[in-house]
């Protein structure tokens, strides 16, 4: 027998025996879903929902770069997998299964679309691997309860719901059913479920946390509602999706502090960091952990520019093979190897140390993201940057003495202090206008003094 066939076999037999791993997907023609387009009453929303992830699920090149491994590696047998949540339409119609994009309609080139999401009306349990399910009968379903809509349009409790994006945003091994990717699983765990906050509270709204409520109008025409969610789906990809958006999420995520001495006369420097998952409903990264790439460096450099310190620590997901290999690819899973991720509001610390030199040594500490490795961004032929999530700087002097010498120019260093020193940014904004309504008025007074007299 071909592999390709043991494959294909292995995962029939193994849907067969783990129906909740399965992909649950029915069989529909895709003319029954409208593309974006035909969404513009919701000019807003369109127009958020536009160069989101969800938008590029099926085009994004770094998806297609993996998919094209995930396809080699098992000769094209996971094809219906990966493609079934980066654009169920397509999967649901027959009209995907590889890479031969060619026969895919206009919705289905759109990835995770509007249509698909407002035509879900549940999921079976657990959550996962598309396990929601889909109406035919063409009514658009969301939270709200009057819907005044010139399509067929109904209140959906599910939408509300968690759930709703937990049938995607927990992916399971389509064989063995190992949890590869949990961040639903992860938020159910979590403080925030407990609290009634769900995904849509911190994705479906203007800025990071909780922004609610957003009032606004749903559609042109429609009526103003004290509250409206966002099609923006922001997450962390700053490379391939809105820029701004994702950056601000990711600042907003992880708090980071650094504890070391203010002096330290000579011998070894102890200092120790923190970091907080202050701002993700998940663990801190969530979702592709075996890709995603967050790490914090801790450098300390003396005045003479020698590195004392240079540390790097990652924070991922290992996945391990039968043989028990790590780190391996998604498909070849078995177990997780390690994890040692940030869960929601709780902390992780770090202690290091080196030797003191010279007078004043510059401590920093940074916490830094990127979407996926150099290397991967190479081969797929796009532009991954960096960013910075948080960063604190601290200096250990040798003596009081050479600490007031060091901080005479400046202020002293603070956490993330803001604006040069002395006077803080509005106040110079204040004494600038004050200055200008002065001149202003001495100008009227000089002007007026010939004609009024
Ligand atoms: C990933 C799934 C998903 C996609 C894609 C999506 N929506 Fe939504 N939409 C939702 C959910 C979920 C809600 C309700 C959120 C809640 O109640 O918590 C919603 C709410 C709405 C509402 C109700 C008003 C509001 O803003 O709260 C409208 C109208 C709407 N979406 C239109 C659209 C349009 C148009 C598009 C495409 C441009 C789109 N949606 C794409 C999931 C989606
Ligand atoms: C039909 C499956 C599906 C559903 C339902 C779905 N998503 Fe997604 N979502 C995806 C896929 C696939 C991606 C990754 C696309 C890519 O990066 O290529 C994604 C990506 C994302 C991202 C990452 C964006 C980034 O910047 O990295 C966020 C955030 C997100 N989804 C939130 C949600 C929320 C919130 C809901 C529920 C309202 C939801 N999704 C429902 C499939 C889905
Ligand atoms: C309390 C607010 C909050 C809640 C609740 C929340 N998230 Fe997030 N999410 C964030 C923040 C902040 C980030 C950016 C940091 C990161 O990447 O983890 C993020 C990132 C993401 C990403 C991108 C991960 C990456 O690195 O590519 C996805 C996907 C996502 N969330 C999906 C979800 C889903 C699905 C739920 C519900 C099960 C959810 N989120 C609940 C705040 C939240
Ligand atoms: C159950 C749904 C599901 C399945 C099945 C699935 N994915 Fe995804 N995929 C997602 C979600 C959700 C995200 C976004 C998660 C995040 O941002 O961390 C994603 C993100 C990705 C990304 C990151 C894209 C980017 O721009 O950062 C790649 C690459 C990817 N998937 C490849 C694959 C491959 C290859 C397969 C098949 C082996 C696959 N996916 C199967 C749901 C799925």
């Amino acid at each position: 027998m071909r592999p390709g066939v043991v494959v294909t076999i292995v995962v029939c037999a193994a849907v067969l025996l783990v129906p909740a791993v399965a992909v649950a997907l029915p069989s529909m023609p895709s003319s029954l879903f409208e593309t974006s387009a035909g969404c513009g009453c919701h000019a807003a929303l369109l127009e958020q929902w536009r160069g989101t992830m969800h938008e590029q699920a099926l085009t994004d090149p770094l998806y297609l770069y993996k998919l094209e491994e995930a396809l080699a590696a098992t000769d094209g047998a996971l094809g219906p997998y990966c493609n079934g949540c980066h654009s169920p339409i397509a999967v649901m119609a027959g009209e995907l299964a590889g890479m031969d994009q060619s026969k895919v309609s206009a919705a289905g080139m759109e990835g995770v679309t509007c249509t698909y999401c407002h035509f879900m009306t549940g999921t079976s349990e657990p959550p996962g691997n598309t396990s929601g399910t889909v109406a035919d009968d063409g009514v658009k379903r969301a939270q709200l309860k009057d819907p005044e809509a010139p399509h067929p349009a109904d209140y959906s409790a599910f939408h509300e719901t968690a759930e709703f994006c937990g049938s995607c945003h927990d992916v399971y091994h389509p064989i063995n059913g190992l949890l590869l990717e949990a961040t639903y699983t992860e938020w159910k765990a979590g403080p925030y479920a407990a609290q009634g906050i769900v995904c849509q509270d911190c994705h479906m709204t203007p800025g990071p946390g909780v922004t609610k409520p957003y009032p606004g109008k749903a559609a042109a025409g429609g009526p103003d509602r004290e509250h409206i969610y966002q099609m923006t789906f922001v997450g962390g990809n700053v490379g391939l999706g809105k820029a701004d958006l994702a950056e601000e999420r990711l600042k907003a995520a992880a708090e980071l502090t650094l504890d070391v001495p203010e002096i330290v006369e000579s011998g070894d420097v102890a200092l120790t960091t923190t970091i907080t998952n202050v701002g993700a409903g998940h663990y801190l990264p969530t979702g592709l952990t075996e890709f995603r790439e967050m790490w914090l460096e801790v450098t300390a450099v003396d005045a003479s520019g020698t590195e004392l310190l240079s540390e790097r620590r990652y924070f991922v997901t290992k996945l391990e093979d039968a043989e028990g290999n790590a780190p391996v690819e998604l498909w070849d899973a078995v177990a997780i190897h390690s994890d040692d991720r940030i869960p929601p509001r709780e902390s992780t610390s770090n202690e290091y140390s080196f030797a003191m030199t010279g007078d004043a040594v510059t401590v920093t500490a940074a916490l830094y993201y990127r979407s996926c490795t150099e290397e991967v961004a190479r081969k797929a032929g796009v532009e991954i940057p960096t960013t910075t999530m948080a960063e604190v700087t601290r200096t250990v002097y040798s003596s009081p003495a050479a600490q007031v010498a060091g901080e005479e120019p400046s202020e002293p260093s603070g956490e993330g202090a803001g604006g040069a020193g002395g006077l803080p940014a509005w106040a110079s904004v204040l004494i600038v206008i004050g200055a200008i309504a002065l001149l202003a008025g001495a100008y009227l007074l000089v002007r007026r003094k010939p004609t009024g007299a």
